[in-house]
């Protein structure tokens, strides 16, 4: 049996941003638009008039500030209202397997190992731009690595359920080490037309380097133990799948081809499963809150992850212990813990914990419990 680690990780951002003010100024400039289109019937009572969208109500909702797309023309013109990705040929590299491979250079850079180090490629994500050959293998490809290669989704908890995969592989001795990604274009998959979620997503590219212990060559973080569990729901759900093509009548217009959620209901039914999974996992291996050096969670609502960090640790956080990003990179799903984790792990001592967390649709939650060393 060998001891698992995290020794990288690489986050890849789009280089095009969209404030909350672009977004409503946008949307709004939509909702004139269809209302202008049928003033008639809303004369006459038979459709109901769009209603504006605010900053003010986004902020104070989400957190969310801004996000990052991979393109924001199309998503700003109200006569489009969803970006325009170039549908490439097959002999081009995918845009998922190009986000990914900056996000997974990123990560071998800092444990500083190579494609020859790196047995299997994990392509964990809320949706897949194909069916087949897996994304994952593409990847694998563009990087030049043996070994092999797989696909996986769990939605927003992609990450935390690759991590356990992979952390098991190396455990076992089946690999020397893995490099899960998360290549997320939420964009692709939100209604911008939606005011009731268009402030939501984002998009971004993670990737995580998990390899033996003794194979790390600095700092890392070793990976005590992980925890997954799943519970059906269809609060949150996008029906979009290969079976599309059997209704082509009206198929472009139908609303459950995109995401979509019953919000408050997430709220309020994903709160209590994700305290008491943490609370549990920990309880299980013996780690105590007060031994809890920071919590990076899932990134879709600040208020749930306010709640949530209060919860786990049986206090308010103080500044820093429970780092957000969601003001920046909007819900970017199963990529949003680990760019908090990215970011906001380099300063803890050897002997420290933390634990990772992530929650969606499914429902889903994994965590990750960690411990710095070197
Ligand atoms: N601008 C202005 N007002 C808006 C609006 C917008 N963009 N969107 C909704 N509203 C209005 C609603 O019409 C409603 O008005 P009413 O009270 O007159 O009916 C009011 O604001 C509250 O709407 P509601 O949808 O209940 O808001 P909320 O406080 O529940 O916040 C979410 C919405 C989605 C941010 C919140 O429910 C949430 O984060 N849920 C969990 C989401 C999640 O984690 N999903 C996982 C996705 S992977």
């Amino acid at each position: 049996m060998y001891t698992p680690a995290i020794t990288g990780t690489g986050v890849f951002t789009p280089p095009e941003r969209i404030t909350n003010a672009e977004l409503v100024k946008a949307f709004n400039a939509y909702v004139d638009l269809q209302n202008a289109e049928h003033a008639a019937e809303i004369e006459a009572g038979t459709r109901e008039a769009l209603q504006y969208s605010s900053e003010e109500f986004i902020v104070k909702a989400s957190g969310i500030e801004s996000r990052y797309v991979m393109d924001k023309s199309g998503i700003l013109d109200p006569k489009v209202m969803h970006p325009l990705l170039r549908q490439r040929s097959d002999e081009e590299p995918g845009i998922m397997a190009e986000m990914a491979v900056e996000a997974a250079k990123l990560a071998l850079a800092q444990a500083g190992k190579t494609a020859a180090d790196v047995d299997l490629v994990i392509c964990a994500a809320s949706n897949m731009e194909r069916a087949y050959p897996a994304v994952a293998i593409e990847i694998q490809s563009l990087l030049g690595i043996k070994g092999f290669a797989f696909d996986m989704n769990v939605a927003c908890s992609s990450a935390t359920f690759g991590i356990q995969a992979a952390a098991d592989m190396v455990r076992a001795g089946s690999i020397r080490a893995a490099l899960v990604v998360n290549p997320e274009i939420c964009s692709g998959h939100l209604e911008w037309r939606d005011r009731d979620c268009h402030f939501i997503f984002g998009d971004v590219a993670t990737a995580t380097l998990i390899e033996r212990k003794e194979d790390a060559t600095g700092a890392h973080f070793e990976v005590l133990s992980t925890r997954c569990a799943t519970e059906f729901s269809n609060n949150i759900r996008n029906n979009n799948g290969y079976l599309r093509r059997s209704r082509p009548d009206g198929v472009a217009d139908r609303r459950d081809m995109q995401f979509m959620q019953n919000g408050r209901k997430v709220f309020k039914e994903v709160l209590p499963m994700v305290s008491q999974h943490i609370a549990d996992h920990m309880a299980a291996e013996g780690v105590a809150p007060s031994d809890l050096k920071r919590l990076w969670l899932h990134q879709a609502n600040k208020t749930m992850n306010d709640f949530i960090g209060k919860k786990v640790l049986g206090r308010e956080p103080e500044a820093g212990e429970q780092p957000n990003i969601l003001q920046d990179y909007a819900n970017t799903s199963s990529a949003g813990s680990i760019i908090a984790f990215s970011k906001y792990s380099g300063d803890l001592a050897t002997g420290d914990t933390g634990l990772i967390c992530s929650f969606g649709a499914g429902y889903s939650v994994g965590s990750v419990i960690l411990r710095r060393q070197g």
